[in-house]
């Protein structure tokens, strides 16, 4: 240790009064400075601990959500326009729960597997085995897909697909069970209900005169996003075939791209995930459309030459190819959120959002948000609350009871859709 003496001129001590006030204020400010660095340390530590919450929770599965005994088995009095996101994960019962509480929105998480229908080859193994790690690429069922041959008549039906494999719903590999498949878990009920909805119907293919889905809001489209989670264009045919009764009976939303006319029905089928946008754009008759980024709306596309057809520069969206478009909500609105910043109608924030979600509306084109914490329920609701201010169509959800309650609550409630 040095012996520091008074005389040492380490520091120009203040001695006159207006330095002590000078230094006062220096000291405070220093204070106050360091104040804010905690608590902005704190509550960045909090955030963070509320996503790791939040992921941590996300991996719970294919669960059983509590709200499935909420009046499962009633007729909603009306459509509301808000998505079921994973929907596959809210149990065995998860279309029920989706329509009993009026959902406009159902989004499934798709993966192309092992077909339990199929008897496996007698020299095979007895008990079915799901390669989880190659579902598409299963050794002795091979894959082959006539790509070209659905291109006059916009289907690829009946070419060539593998009986052995069929589309699954699962969020994750490890959810994937053979008997867990689109089509006994949501196409055929909706076929079913559909079918029930249009017994005094006619005509077959006629945009007219049929019956959506809910009863008491009938002339109302209900939308199943497709999210591919891989294997984006073999899983593509295997949505068409599943499509194919619904497409035969008129049921399906569609559109004549060389006759640039709509045939309307009671489902529309948007992909989202890993669906081909070539094939979304190439399709002479679109069955299933692409769901758009929403971010980038302004931004014309292009798409590359392919097996789909030839490149083509400078796409504009518009709703002939997307009639949604979503993307992952900027981490700069969860952090406003959570400061509570973006609650005035005029903040920079909201601002633009309320650009954002314009350009949709102007193209016909339906927004959606993803990807913002669910957990703590305050800055879930908050966020939402943001969202549905600025003008946001679709509430995209995990939380189906809670968010029917509460755009309910909003139901009858204007917003200023205006950009500022
Ligand atoms: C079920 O629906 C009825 C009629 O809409 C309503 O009165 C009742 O509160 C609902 N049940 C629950 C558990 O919310
Ligand atoms: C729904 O419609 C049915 C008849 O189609 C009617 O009996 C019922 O009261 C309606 N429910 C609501 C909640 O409006
Ligand atoms: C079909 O028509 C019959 C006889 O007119 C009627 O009783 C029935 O309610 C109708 N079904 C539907 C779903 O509209
Ligand atoms: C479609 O169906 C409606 C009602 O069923 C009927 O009035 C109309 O003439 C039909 N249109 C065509 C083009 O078949
Ligand atoms: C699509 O439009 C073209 C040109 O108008 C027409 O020839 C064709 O039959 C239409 N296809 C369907 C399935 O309606
Ligand atoms: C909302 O408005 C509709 C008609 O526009 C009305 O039937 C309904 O009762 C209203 N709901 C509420 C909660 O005020």
């Amino acid at each position: 240790m040095t012996r520091i003496d008074s005389s040492t001129p380490l520091l120009p001590r203040p001695t006159s009064s207006p330095n002590k006030a000078a230094r006062r204020r220096y000291l405070v400010r220093a204070l106050s400075r360091c104040l804010f660095v905690i608590i902005s340390s704190v509550a960045l530590l909090a955030m963070v601990v509320c996503v790791v919450l939040q992921e941590s929770s996300s991996r719970d599965t294919w669960i059983r959500h509590p709200g499935a005994i909420y009046n499962a088995s009633g007729q909603p009095d009306r459509m509301i326009i808000a998505n079921s996101h994973n929907d596959e994960m809210q149990g065995s019962n998860a279309l029920q729960l989706a329509l009993s509480l009026g959902y406009g929105f159902i989004e499934i998480d798709t993966y192309l597997g092992k077909n339990p229908d199929v008897v496996a080859p007698s020299t095979s193994q007895s008990a079915f085995t799901f390669d989880s790690a190659n579902p598409g690429k299963g050794n002795d069922n091979k894959i082959t897909l006539d790509m070209g041959s659905g291109s006059e008549s916009g289907l690829g039906l009946g070419s060539g697909l593998d009986p052995s494999f069929a589309l699954l719903a699962g969020h994750d590999l490890k959810d994937l069970k053979s008997q867990r498949t689109l089509k006994k878990y949501y196409f055929d009920p909706l076929l079913n209900i559909l079918d029930k909805r249009n017994v005094n119907r006619t005509s077959g293919s006629n945009d007219t005169g049929w019956k959506g889905i809910y009863e008491n809001d009938s002339d109302k489209k209900v939308t199943i996003l497709i999210d591919m989670k891989r294997d984006g264009d073999l899983i593509w045919s295997y949505l068409l075939e599943l499509l194919h009764p619904f497409i035969s009976k008129g049921y399906l939303t569609t559109y004549n791209v060389s006759s640039s006319q709509w045939s309307h029905g009671p489902l529309n089928v948007v992909g989202t995930g890993l669906t081909p946008l070539s094939k979304v754009y190439h399709s002479p008759i679109r069955y299933i459309f692409y769901d758009a980024p929403l971010t980038k709306l302004n931004a014309p596309f292009d798409i590359p030459d392919s097996i789909d057809g030839p490149a083509v520069r400078n796409v504009q969206w518009d709703n002939t190819i997307s009639p949604t478009a979503s993307s992952k909500l900027p981490l700069r609105y969860i952090v406003s959120s959570f400061f509570s910043l973006g609650r005035s109608n005029e903040g920079k924030g909201m601002c633009k959002l309320k650009e954002l979600h314009s350009i949709a509306r102007e193209k016909g084109i339906q927004s959606r948000w993803w990807g913002y914490p669910n957990r703590p329920n305050w800055l879930k609701v908050r966020i939402w609350n943001l969202l549905w201010e600025s003008g946001q169509d679709i509430l995209n959800t995990d939380y189906l009871v809670q968010s029917k309650i509460w755009l309910d609550d909003r139901a009858n409630k204007t917003r200023n859709l205006e950009r500022c």
